[in-house]
């Protein structure tokens, strides 16, 4: 077992882990995300695939981007580097696992700090409801203040800039003090919010269709793109390919069961998207509103929906605040996760670290927050803008290329003996064959599939040929 020459800095208790873990997971993805392919892909079918494909999936790769860290004590350059021969291509998805993390940073704070923006409109009483203050708050001009935002350069730098303000804050702190002690702070608002309007959902005239839409499966419904958009989104949620778990992995306690743990995490992530699914789509229905608007689902369809409800405009600010909340406590591992290989590979103090990347990352957002306004123009690949490009980049490529080595690495190359100590601490041996198979056979054939259709889509493929 390698050990490093500096003590390295653990996680103060299991509670910590699981929350910091699962607040990375829990982000946008659960709450903005998934609810609006969910609606798109035309409900319970799609959910159930989703869930099989965490499972099958998304688990497996998660135990074994923990095990790598736990194992190494490093951050994921720095484990790979531990675990692969120099030269070796294995060491390549350590560097690309970073890589993801730092790109997709730099356009996740761009649309966290919209849930800034809304977060002040509702305390400014702009979703208040017509029998409060006499104003209909219509379709038209919540479209307005939408892109009111996204037409403003300016302010979304200002948000880009204050949310990152805020990572950087947390992230400083270090493991125990500033990211383990916020996300015990965070993950139980979230919660708490969650419930909240999950209950409230639940009252609504639409709960049981909504519960209807998520969970009667229409085959009929499921093409081949929902498949692999439910594979593709089981990646991103759990927080996989882009260094997160295998550094909160490297500072958890050799005494806790990883497999325990993974499955922990993995379950309030989902538990949560779905929670949040069960949230949105009553009230949606109540009002008469289609489940598939795409992205535009909770910035648009959501406050429309609130400003017409009693008590609308308070509702719409716990609402922004829980999808605040989720995008922090995802964007701290990103940051993290980058900031552990200045300190472990280049021995940079904390501070340094993490200043100089924080506002890098802010320096690298900016074209993303300028993506809808200033470089609209502009469009690096296909037809896409700024902000669809760099996230096309990370989430199509980087990251099942990052998860698609680990698994090969972790399922074919490392040994069986040392993975067996890793997964099970307490010697319940039964999992091992399992998750064996799954990591070998099932996660890299269902990650190479995703890699193959995302490249042929984006006409990479055509555009090589065209080369010879
Ligand atoms: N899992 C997060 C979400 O669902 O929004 C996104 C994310 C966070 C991805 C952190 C990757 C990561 F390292």
């Amino acid at each position: 077992m390698p050990e490093s020459s500096s003590p390295r800095a653990l996680w103060g208790s299991r509670i910590g882990f699981i929350l910091a873990a699962a607040g990375s997971a829990v982000g946008l993805g659960n709450i903005w995300k998934f609810p609006y392919i969910t609606g798109n892909n035309g409900g319970g079918a799609f959910v159930l695939v989703y869930l099989i494909c965490i499972a099958l999936v998304g688990l497996p790769i998660m135990m074994a981007e923990l095990m790598i860290g736990r194992y190494t004590r490093r951050d994921a350059v720095g484990a790979f580097r531990t675990l692969a021969r120099p030269g070796s291509p294995w060491r390549l998805a350590g560097w690309i696992s970073i890589l993801a993390a730092f790109v997709i940073l730099s356009y996740y704070s761009v649309v966290a700090g919209w849930t800034l923006e809304y977060i002040l409109r509702a305390v400014q009483g702009a979703f208040r409801t017509p029998a409060t203050t006499g104003t209909v708050e219509t379709a038209e001009q919540v479209r307005a203040l939408f892109d009111g935002l996204i037409e403003s350069g300016p302010r979304q730098l200002l948000w880009h800039f204050l949310f990152i303000g805020v990572c950087l804050g947390i992230v400083i702190g270090g493991v125990q003090k500033g990211i383990e002690r916020w996300s015990k702070i965070l993950m139980p608002l979230l919660l708490g919010l969650l419930a909240l309007l999950f209950v409230n959902g639940m009252l609504s005239d639409g709960a049981r269709q909504a519960w209807v839409f998520m969970f009667r499966p229409d085959f009929s419904k499921l093409t081949s793109g929902a498949v692999l958009e439910a594979l593709g989104h089981a990646f991103f949620t759990l927080s996989l390919g882009m260094a997160a778990m295998i550094t909160y992995g490297s500072y958890l306690s050799r005494a806790e069961n990883l497999f325990a743990s993974g499955l922990r995490i993995a379950l309030l992530d989902t538990v949560i998207a779905l929670i949040a699914g069960l949230a949105i789509f009553p009230i949606v229905f109540s009002a008469g509103m289609q489940p598939g608007a795409g992205p535009g689902l909770v910035f648009q369809t959501i406050p429309v929906v609130f400003s017409n409800l009693p008590g609308g405009n308070i509702l719409a600010l716990l609402f922004f605040l829980l999808l605040a909340f989720a995008a922090l406590t995802s964007a701290i591992s990103l940051l993290e996760s980058q900031v552990a290989y200045l300190i472990d590979e280049r021995d940079w103090g904390r501070k340094r670290a993490t200043a100089f990347l924080a506002g890098l990352a802010f320096l690298v957002g900016i074209p993303s927050a300028l993506s809808s306004n200033l470089l609209q123009h502009i469009t690096p690949i296909a037809n896409l803008g700024v902000f669809d490009s760099i996230d096309l980049i990370a989430s199509n490529y980087l990251l099942p290329i990052s998860g698609l080595l680990t698994a090969l690495y972790v399922g074919w190359f490392w040994s069986d003996q040392e993975e067996k100590q890793e997964l099970m601490a307490d010697g319940s041996v039964w999992i091992y064959p399992l998750w064996h198979f799954l990591i070998r056979f099932v996660a890299p054939i269902a990650v190479g599939i995703i890699l193959y259709y995302k490249i042929e889509e984006t006409g990479l493929f055509a555009f090589f040929a065209g080369l010879f």
